[in-house]
């Protein structure tokens, strides 16, 4: 008899992953509504030990307890923010993630996003698409090259972002909890004078509590009428309200996003920008990187399962 998994928000996972489950576990597919969870789950509640979920969809300690024999959750995201550790920990249930795989995807998409807001490339895009340019050439934009940076979490991600900037000859400086002296980029323990003292701003720290609202109002002013915010770390870290509000106002010069504060819902305000680039939460969203995060979770609820160390654990 195989053991029994919960899969939770099964979007992350790929086609070849299914299989890959169903080889080592029965695997029941949770559906999306939190108020179908119970009836779900009650045939099954005593007997289930693996918990497979996502970044978006997380795991919080309704989820958890309705299932009392739960082990471990293996999220396909590196983000662990929509799951509840402190109750994870609290019930002895371990938590793994899948760091690493996914830093150049991630890295590579911070860099276009940049590119994509200082050029207006979306814009420019449409500009060619609705005949614009037939009645006329498109304003001129701002350099990239050459520029000074600022990194928001120079983690690994951060790092490579830091690598790729490095090409464009870029000055880089970064913003974070602990100064990290085996870097070369200048460290600033104050974000506002971090914003002050780059043209780009790229947030690539962790999303949950400790850093929700830390882009806020006075930072986004101060990267000013000029600066450029990119954001591919989570919407939470941002004060939406206030981005919104000095992208209207001229006084933010524009912004690359990949993250919201309440995905799918995008403030429809920014629509009509041309000095904004929107995309779907979509840093990791390719084939490569999604078959090596999907298949580092599976290898986690294996190693479980045989009593091995977890790969990339957290809890
Ligand atoms: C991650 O891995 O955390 C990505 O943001 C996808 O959720």
């Amino acid at each position: 008899m195989k053991p029994d998994l919960v899969s939770a928000g099964k979007g992350m996972l790929l086609e070849p992953h299914h299989p890959e489950l169903a080889r080592d576990f029965t695997v029941h597919y949770l559906p999306m509504k939190p108020e179908e969870h119970a009836a779900f789950l009650k045939p099954i509640a005593d007997k289930v030990r693996f918990l497979q979920t996502t970044g978006t969809y997380g795991a919080n300690a309704a989820l958890m307890d309705l299932l009392p024999k739960l082990e471990i959750i293996a999220t396909v995201s590196v983000g662990v923010d929509t799951i509840d550790l402190a109750h994870a920990k609290k019930r002895g249930i371990r938590v793994t993630n899948t760091p690493d795989v996914l830093n150049d995807c991630v890295a590579d998409l911070a860099i276009g996003l940049m590119i994509g807001a200082a050029r207006h490339l979306a814009h420019s895009d449409r500009y060619v698409r609705e005949g614009k340019w037939l009645k006329g050439a498109m304003p001129i934009m701002t350099r990239v090259s050459r520029k000074r940076l600022g990194i928001v979490g120079l983690g690994k991600i951060g790092k490579a972002i830091a690598k790729r900037a490095t090409g464009f000859d870029m000055t880089i400086a970064y913003h974070g909890r602990t100064e990290q002296k085996d870097v070369p980029y200048r460290f600033y323990a104050d974000l506002a004078e971090l914003a002050a003292n780059v043209d780009f701003m790229v947030i690539v720290t962790p999303g949950g509590a400790a850093t929700k609202g830390l882009v806020n109002e006075k930072v986004i002013r101060a990267l000013g009428p000029k600066g450029i915010l990119v954001n591919v770390s989570r919407g939470s870290v941002v004060d939406q309200a206030a981005l919104v509000r000095a992208l209207k106002e001229g006084a933010l010069g524009g912004a690359g996003l990949d993250v919201f504060e309440a995905e799918p819902k995008v403030p429809e305000e920014l629509f009509a920008m041309e000095n904004v680039l929107l995309t779907p939460h979509v840093g990791s969203a390719t084939t490569e990187t999604r078959l090596d995060m999907g298949n580092l979770a599976i290898a986690n609820l294996r190693a479980h399962l045989a009593g091995k160390p977890l790969l990339t654990p957290v809890v």
